[in-house]
């Protein structure tokens, strides 16, 4: 049993032995309503672990397991906010100097800091990062080997300078990307790692949007987002006609994506020959989803839509269902009737005729 636990361990590690990363995103800004004037998110894994604003002053969990290291360390968790609290105060600062230097007296302006680390937690290898954006441009950014910053347009120059002047600064900086940053990560991965290594896969279903719109094979629900698509025709995989989809974040934590495939000059005969593979990192078995225009999920022809304006195909294929349904059903009692005396109560079974859309997917929802 205790080997069989440590070779599930061992495999689950191979198969997903990743570079775990921690996130800082701090954004300064002005005169944008109903939003905070400092707003800090912490991601591990791309993954929310908390929310802090300038509003409420809080520093808020959003993992389950993120309000087990609040309990278990809340010596951190107050010191913690007491810094935010102090990142207010400077990145206000450098937001005024900024706004300064671009005589820029009022209006909407974005300031962003981003800091973070990695760590492979496979070779202990660890790298720290630190970019400034300034109105949605690149302004600032920090150079790892030299502990200096580097600026990549000459408005940022006179910063660049002030900033690389101040080494007790650097220290800090330095300090915090080598030491701090990778200890807080490897502790959050500690208590996540059984929510932030798990595997979900996805359900997979092919859409189309008109009789000749592309065939999308669209997956939604998986984690995490190392994640493949693509379509496959005699066991090749195809990349002529086909257009793939960047991987999005659904609601509840899971990604979706999609691979278009244009079917405009296959003949049908030929439709089986072609497949949709989903891969994600870490699984061996792919979900294959062959080319079937019987499982393919459309838009048009359905009651109520409205939309293609035309023959009212659903409307009578739910009248020729209902009609259908009675005639079972009527057949169906008559055959009780029948068999009744002999073998006792014996319903007729039409649920399986009663079959619907339920499970249709609403894309990029
Ligand atoms: C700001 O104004 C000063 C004086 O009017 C000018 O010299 C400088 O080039 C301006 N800076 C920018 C970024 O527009
Ligand atoms: C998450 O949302 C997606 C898309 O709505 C859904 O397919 C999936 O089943 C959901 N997963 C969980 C665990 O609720
Ligand atoms: C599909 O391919 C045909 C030609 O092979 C092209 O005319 C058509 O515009 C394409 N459709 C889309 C949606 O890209």
């Amino acid at each position: 049993m205790k080997i069989l636990f440590f070779l599930v361990l061992l495999g689950l590690h191979s198969a997903a032995a990743v570079i775990h990363s921690m996130k800082n995103f701090f954004t300064v800004s002005s005169e944008v309503p109903n939003f905070p004037e400092l707003v800090a998110v912490g991601m591990v894994d791309d993954v929310q672990i908390y929310h802090y604003d300038s509003n409420t002053m809080r520093l808020v969990p959003k993992q389950d397991w993120m309000n087990r290291v609040a309990e278990d360390e809340p010596q951190f968790w107050k010191t913690y906010t007491a810094r935010l609290f102090g990142y207010q105060q400077l990145f206000k600062g450098y937001f005024e100097t900024l706004k300064h230097r671009f005589n820029q007296t009022g209006g909407v302006h974005i300031f962003q800091w981003m800091v973070g680390c990695e760590w492979d937690d496979e070779t202990g290898d660890v790298n720290g990062f630190r970019q400034v954006g300034y109105d949605g441009e690149d302004f600032l950014s920090w150079d790892v080997k030299t502990n200096t910053w580097i600026a990549p347009k000459q408005q940022a120059v006179i910063t660049k300078n002030s900033w690389n002047n101040d080494k007790s600064q650097l220290a800090y900086y330095k300090n915090y990307l080598t030491q701090e940053c990778p200890d807080w990560l490897k502790i959050y991965v500690k208590y996540g790692r059984s929510s932030l290594m798990r595997t979900e896969l996805p359900s997979v279903s092919l859409l189309q949007k008109t009789p000749s719109s592309p065939v999308s094979c669209f997956a939604t629900g998986f984690y995490p987002d190392r994640a493949d698509i693509f379509w496959r025709k005699d066991g090749e995989e195809l990349h002529e006609n086909v257009e793939l989809g960047e991987i999005l974040p659904n609601h509840n934590g899971s990604f979706q994506m999609n691979v278009d495939l244009n079917l405009s000059s296959v003949i049908p005969e030929d439709w089986r020959r072609y497949e949709c593979v989903f891969h994600l990192s870490g699984v061996k078995d792919d979900i294959i989803t062959k080319l079937d225009k019987a499982v393919i999920q459309t838009n048009w022809g359905k009651t109520g839509d409205g939309s293609d304006g035309g023959f009212p195909l659903g409307a009578v294929i739910g009248v020729v269902v209902v009609l259908l349904l009675l005639v079972v059903g009527i057949v169906g009692f008559f055959i009780w009737k029948k068999k009744k005396g002999k073998e006792g109560f014996k319903p007729a079974n039409i649920s399986d005729t009663d079959s619907d859309n339920s499970g249709s997917q609403n894309p990029k929802a």
